[in-house]
């Protein structure tokens, strides 16, 4: 046990003294007792002061508006979904019609039937107007000539001949040779046949080159790769020349051959008469199929 110093008791006890807590009964010296007594004294004097008592309200918060808590800022996500353009409301509905657009769009693009071309239009034609009446469907021939297997092609070599023969029609040539003159089985003498063949004057040119492309490559099977009559097949696809050709017989002499077609004069320049273009093909693909080209 350690000794307290003298001086320490002696100021605790005056220090009670002064407290009003007497303490004279402390042990003067030593022992647990005025360890005791010593740990006490702070207590008591604390519980003697005048400091006001702590109120127990002071540990319920104070009744105050709250400052408004500084909110924190915006995670930079946030920020950029905000600021990111967005899609306006019409624009939405624009949107949600295009399902319905599609469906009637896709109803218009239906691709053209097959076979569709102006080979499938020269073969209506030629039924129409009534050409398969006089020579058959598939050109074997009838009231007019066999016109398939080649025999159109031989007759008239070159499409433009054949053009002006059909226009005006056998009848316009009564008697008259007409047709390639070096034909297997002579030269075609018009009316040789009985019955003649009607003029076809009504027809526009373009209809009259769809039948005789008819006649001579789906019908008579006549080669189609010379450059001339492929230039002439994409002119028949691109234009169409609507004159009538009853007010052309005179323009269609000037581009056929004296050789083959009563009356001709060839006198076009270029496959030209004036403004008027020479139906056909613009070269001798006649000549080369019959070349065997
Ligand atoms: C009323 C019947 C009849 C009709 C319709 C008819 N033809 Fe003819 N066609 C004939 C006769 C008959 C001949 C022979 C003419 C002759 O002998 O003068 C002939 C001759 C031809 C020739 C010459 C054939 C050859 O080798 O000599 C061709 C080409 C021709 N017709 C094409 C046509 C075309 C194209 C049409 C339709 C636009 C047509 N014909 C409509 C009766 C007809």
């Amino acid at each position: 046990m350690t000794e307290i110093p003298e001086h320490l008791l002696a100021r605790t006890k005056a220090r009670k003294k002064d407290l009003g807590l007497g303490g004279d009964d402390a042990p003067a010296a030593g022992g647990a007792g005025g360890g005791d007594a010593g740990g006490n004294a702070p207590v008591a004097a604390a519980a003697a002061a005048p400091a006001p008592k702590p109120s127990p309200l002071d540990k319920v918060p104070a009744i105050v508006d709250p400052e408004p808590e500084p909110t924190p800022p915006e995670p930079h996500y946030i920020t950029a979904a905000k600021e990111r353009k967005r899609m306006p409301v019409f624009a939405m509905l624009l949107v949600a019609t295009v399902p319905i657009w599609a469906m009637f769009y896709a109803g218009t693009m239906q691709a053209p039937p097959a076979g569709e071309s102006i080979f499938t239009e020269a073969e209506v034609l030629y039924s129409e107007i009534g050409c398969a009446g006089c020579h058959g469907a598939g050109g074997a021939g009838g009231i007019g000539y066999k016109l398939s297997d080649g025999e159109v092609v031989a007759t008239f070599p070159e499409p433009i001949d054949m053009i002006v023969h059909i226009a005006r029609g056998s009848n316009a040539i009564d008697g008259e040779a007409y047709g390639d003159p070096n034909r297997d089985g002579g030269q075609r003498i018009s009316g040789a046949r009985g019955g003649g063949m009607p003029g076809h004057a009504n027809l526009t040119v373009h209809d009259l080159e769809l039948i005789v492309l008819h006649e001579r490559v789906t019908l008579a099977g006549e080669d189609t790769s010379s450059e001339a009559y492929q230039a002439w097949i994409e002119e028949l696809e691109a234009h169409s020349n609507e004159a009538n050709v009853g007010d052309h017989i005179d323009d269609l002499l000037a581009c056929a051959d004296p050789a083959y077609t009563p009356g001709a004069t060839n006198s076009a320049e270029e496959f030209k008469v004036g403004d008027f273009v020479c139906p056909g093909p613009h070269g001798h693909a006649g000549d080369e199929v019959a070349a065997g080209e």
